[in-house]
């Protein structure tokens, strides 16, 4: 039997795996144990997947061509699950590289740090799409270090229902998943120069975190949406912060607690991304919850979304009634990232392009190349309507005007409040908007240098009053009352 050759290229390493008949590109990388971006889990539905490729493959398919840039299908840019090596075949997947870089203002090298055992600390933020994490000084709190990497589990669908499905329908395993992301968190670990035996605290989703333990999380994407645990303890050596519900995790948790060291007073903390967590501090009683956001805000599912990256649009402002993209490490723009794409909103609705119901007639163009499409305005729409929706629920009964909103995560970094504002993703009346950065990281890092930290997340995620807003009458209401402009 003659056998299909498909050579698959990561990081300037190749390997050639062979096939008896044709086969996806997606099931190539997975194969070949390279970790590759698949926001709808190879449903074939977002346009997420992209790599180049070359040789003996099916014809680009209308989705493939709606999704692509029509330049970048001559290039060879290929939807990974969309399309199948039919004879000999070559794939290129972006590489996945572990980045380490030492913290302003810090001298410690990495020998020294080696040497100290017992003085150094690490705190890992297992994300669904990044694992971030950061060597910390145990004597002054310090951040020394910081290393990234994506989540390898990436391969197996973009948030974490899609997961729980990959594992539901037998595509992958708990064991399999999990041995992923540990690897990472180790490679990270290692990337960070840690002592053998630093002491490890972890905070993420209450799926991920399930996962990184070998936790089945499966009953967490199913009615009535039971967590099997919710942690709160040491497993191995590694501090396994407390998650507050099912869909409110330590990260969220974490990040409460790191707003808690900023401010005495009240606040809402919105930590946005492809699901959306929020809560409310108010009087001493946190009311917290999560929306289904999609990936929009990622810049997945966005016709030239991508994520917040070399090449990005992150903001867009107005001069002399025409849009000026700011783009990421300057150069030209390849595409748009959730900060730019509420930008560009704004100022397409404040230019008239846009209307109040969110309708547009065509596309716009905001660089050569990149474009904001209807669909793009509608996916934002659904996005910051669910946010919107939520953030009111938890606010129920309590004041919001004046009360600041701290907004933690990388979207949330770059965002502007005045677009955050206009498009109507926060109330109007918020004092302020505050950037966090990474608010689960550094609340992980307070974890790990203090046992009273330790004892205050625990408290405030056991007491949290979480609501659960699947078939929430309520947050349907709210939801498609947000969705205007
Ligand atoms: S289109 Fe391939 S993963 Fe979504």
């Amino acid at each position: 039997m003659e056998m299909i050759n498909v050579t698959v290229e990561t990081g300037g390493v190749r390997r050639t795996l062979s096939y008896p008949g044709r086969v996806s590109l997606a099931d190539v990388l997975r194969d070949a144990g390279v970790p590759f971006c698949a926001p709808c889990g190879g449903a074939g539905v977002c346009g997420g997947c992209r790599v180049l490729a070359s040789g003996m493959m099916t014809e680009p398919d209308s989705f493939e061509k709606r999704a692509i840039c029509g330049a970048d299908i001559l290039r060879g840019v290929r939807l990974a699950c969309r399309a199948y090596a039919v004879g000999d075949a070559f794939v290129r997947a972006p590489e996945a590289p572990v980045t380490a870089a030492d913290a302003a203002g810090t001298a410690e090298t990495a020998k020294n740090v080696k040497k100290e055992r017992g003085r150094y600390g690490v705190a890992l933020d297992i994300g669904t799409t990044t694992v971030a994490s950061s060597l910390v000084d145990l004597l002054t709190g310090e951040r020394v270090r910081e290393a990234a990497a994506f989540n390898p589990q990436a391969p197996w669908g973009a948030d974490v229902i899609s997961r729980i499905g990959a594992i539901s329908e037998g595509k992958t395993t708990v064991a399999e998943l999990s041995r992923l992301v540990r690897g990472t968190a180790d490679a990270l670990t290692a990337a960070l120069g840690a002592p053998d035996g630093a002491p490890r605290v972890i905070v993420g989703n209450t799926v991920m975190v399930s996962l990184f333990a070998g936790v089945d999380p499966t009953p967490i994407g199913r009615a009535p949406f039971t967590p099997p645990e919710l942690f709160g303890k040491y497993i191995g050596g590694d501090f396994f912060p407390r998650c507050a519900g099912a869909y409110f995790g330590s990260d969220a948790a974490a990040a409460v607690l790191a707003v808690r060291e900023l401010t005495g007073g009240d606040f809402i903390l919105c930590d946005v991304g492809t699901n959306g967590e929020v809560a409310s501090y108010a009087g001493g009683r946190l009311c917290v919850t999560a929306a289904a956001a999609g990936p929009a805000f990622e810049g997945a599912g966005i016709c030239c979304g991508m994520r917040a990256e070399r090449g990005a649009i992150d903001s867009v402002r107005i001069e002399s009634g025409r849009t000026v993209p700011h783009v990421i490490g300057g150069g030209e723009a390849k595409g748009i990232c959730g900060s730019g794409l509420c930008d560009a909103c704004a100022c397409l609705l404040a230019l008239g392009v846009i209307d109040k119901s969110g309708y547009m007639a065509e596309p716009y163009a905001l660089a050569d190349g990149v474009s904001l499409t209807p669909g793009d305005i509608r996916a934002l729409q659904l996005a910051k309507g669910a946010v919107r929706a939520a953030v009111d629920i938890v606010c129920r009964g309590a004041q919001t005007d004046g009360v600041p909103i701290y907004m933690s995560g990388a979207f949330g970094s770059s965002l502007s409040a005045r677009s955050c504002a206009r498009i109507g993703l926060i109330p109007g009346g918020a004092r302020e908007v505050v950037p966090i950065g990474n608010g689960a990281l550094r609340g992980a890092e307070l974890m790990l240098v203090s046992d009273a930290a330790k004892e205050e997340e625990l408290a405030l995620a056991s007491s949290a009053e979480y609501v659960e807003l699947s078939g929430s009458a309520g947050f349907e209401r709210l939801f498609l009352r947000s969705l205007d402009f």
